[in-house]
């Protein structure tokens, strides 16, 4: 998938949901009702000033039963604590050693954090709870150095966790947690949230930073498959910068346990989380596991959808109209792509029933903010690859505007509409839009 542009590292506001958008967000309610999302909030943005929108926005996202688990990190105030405390710290974020003196102010920062997101959900009236749900055990010595009380994850008690969600509580999970002897153990709030995520089946993990997204070579990348990434993270891992970098380990980590989708988002923003979840485009940054990226066969419930997303394509005459009616009568011969469970592309497969060894495809089209990512070439392939399974050899389209991407891309060759068998071109006559009949060989 391609790049988006570099986004400046202030706060951007992006009213991009509109109301007459709620029937688009109204979709997505079956689909995520009951799914757990972990939400990796930073430091950073629990002191921002748009954190009480982002109170909000979760509010919503209980609201309309999504089950919400809030990991937060304490980066910003313990760097803060240290300095008016004139007390020098052994790390900051987790991941090296922790001193005792470290510790205690991480203890200290974590509970200043919890408290204002407790106080922000209360003034949300939600229920929360801060919880002891994270089994710690000590780094140990690495690389013969003793790491002191920085923690890694044991087990997190999900059962706990999972007794307050369905209690309609949401829970808080600080970045410390709690070794064998119940000592108390400081570990990354990153790795946290895909431990905990993992833990619990969650189908997400939005990560809340500072940043626009996952920012790779200096631009932000709006999605990017995990295996992408994971080769860039070990080829170029100078391309990232240190915030991306571990936003981006612990997004595989979470992906390779199980987790579907990995989202990073600026917690600066507006509506930020919103837009992420609710818009097919995205405001922040995607993660995907690969079998995110499918074509699926449409279903009567996409009807409307379809019908929608032609239409403009109809307008500029690139395809014919189809009412919905008609639509949902031919709606075996529709074929989805789908990204994050969002309908942008699709195409038609009809056999001929008096010729079959010829089929056509028809209705192609991508919804243009994904040209150019190599879709509608794995759509026009996956149906010539259904067709051929069916035992037909050859394949047409007819197209007005875009013969060129079927004859310079795809390898069709153009043909006379005499190929066409009789009660198709019979069609074709009436139709008036005169297309081109294109051919390929299965
Ligand atoms: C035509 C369409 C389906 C292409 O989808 P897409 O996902 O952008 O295409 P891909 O990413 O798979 O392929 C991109 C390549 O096709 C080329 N291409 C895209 N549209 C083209 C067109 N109309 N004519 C010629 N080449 C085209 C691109 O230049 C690019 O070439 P490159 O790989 O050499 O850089 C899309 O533009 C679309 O939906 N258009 C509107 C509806 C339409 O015309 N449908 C066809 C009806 S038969």
């Amino acid at each position: 998938m391609s790049n988006g542009p570099a986004t400046p590292a202030t706060p951007v506001s992006t009213a991009l949901i509109k109301p007459t958008d709620l029937r688009g967000i109204l979709k997505y309610v079956p689909r995520f009702q009951g799914q757990i999302f972990v939400l990796a909030i930073d430091g950073s943005i629990v002191a921002d000033e748009n954190f009480g929108n982002l109170l909000v926005d979760i509010a919503v996202l209980r609201s309309l039963g999504i089950k919400v688990v809030l990991v937060h990190g304490i980066g910003q105030q313990i760097i803060e604590l240290s300095e008016s405390r004139k007390i020098a710290i052994s790390n900051a974020d987790g991941t090296g050693v922790t001193d005792a003196a470290t510790l205690d102010l991480a203890i200290r920062a974590s509970s200043r954090v919890s408290h204002l997101i407790l106080e922000g959900l209360t003034q949300n009236t939600l229920k929360c709870a801060i919880t002891n749900s994270v089994r710690a055990l000590p780094t140990g010595i690495l690389k013969g150095v003793d790491q002191q009380f920085t923690g890694k994850v044991d087990r997190i008690d999900k059962e706990f966790i999972s007794h307050l969600i369905n209690a309609d509580i949401i829970p808080i999970i600080q970045p410390v947690g709690y070794g064998p002897d119940g000592r108390s153990l400081r570990i990354n709030s990153d790795l946290l949230a895909a431990e905990v995520a993992e833990a619990l089946n969650a189908s997400k993990v939005i990560y809340l930073t500072p940043q626009a997204g996952l920012e790779i070579n200096g631009e932000i990348k709006r999605d990017i498959s995990v295996d992408t990434l994971r080769a860039l993270l070990k080829d170029h891992p100078e391309q990232f910068n240190e915030l991306s970098l571990s936003k981006a380990a612990h997004a595989i980590r979470a992906i390779e346990t199980g987790v579907p989708r990995v989202h990073i988002v600026d917690g600066r923003t507006f509506d930020g989380l919103i837009n992420e979840i609710f818009s097919s485009e995205g405001v922040g940054s995607l993660i995907y596991a690969n079998d995110y990226q499918q074509i699926r066969k449409a279903t009567k419930r996409d009807v409307r959808f379809l019908y929608n997303l032609t239409r403009h394509a109809v307008k500029r005459e690139e395809l014919l109209h189809r009412t919905q009616q008609a639509i949902e009568k031919n709606i075996d011969q529709f074929y989805v792509f789908e990204i994050d469970e969002n309908i942008i592309a699709c195409v038609t497969l009809y056999f001929y029933p008096d010729k079959p060894q010829l089929a056509e495809i028809g209705s192609l089209y991508v919804l243009p903010f994904y040209h150019n990512r190599g879709v509608g070439r794995k759509m026009v392939d996956f149906a010539c690859m259904r067709a051929k399974e069916k035992g037909v050899a050859q394949i047409v389209a007819l197209s007005t505007q875009s013969y060129s991407f079927f004859t310079s891309v795809l390898g069709f060759e153009e043909t006379e509409k005499s190929a066409l068998p009789e009660a198709r071109l019979k069609a074709y006559e009436e139709s008036g839009r005169n297309p081109k009949v294109l051919i390929k060989q299965l």
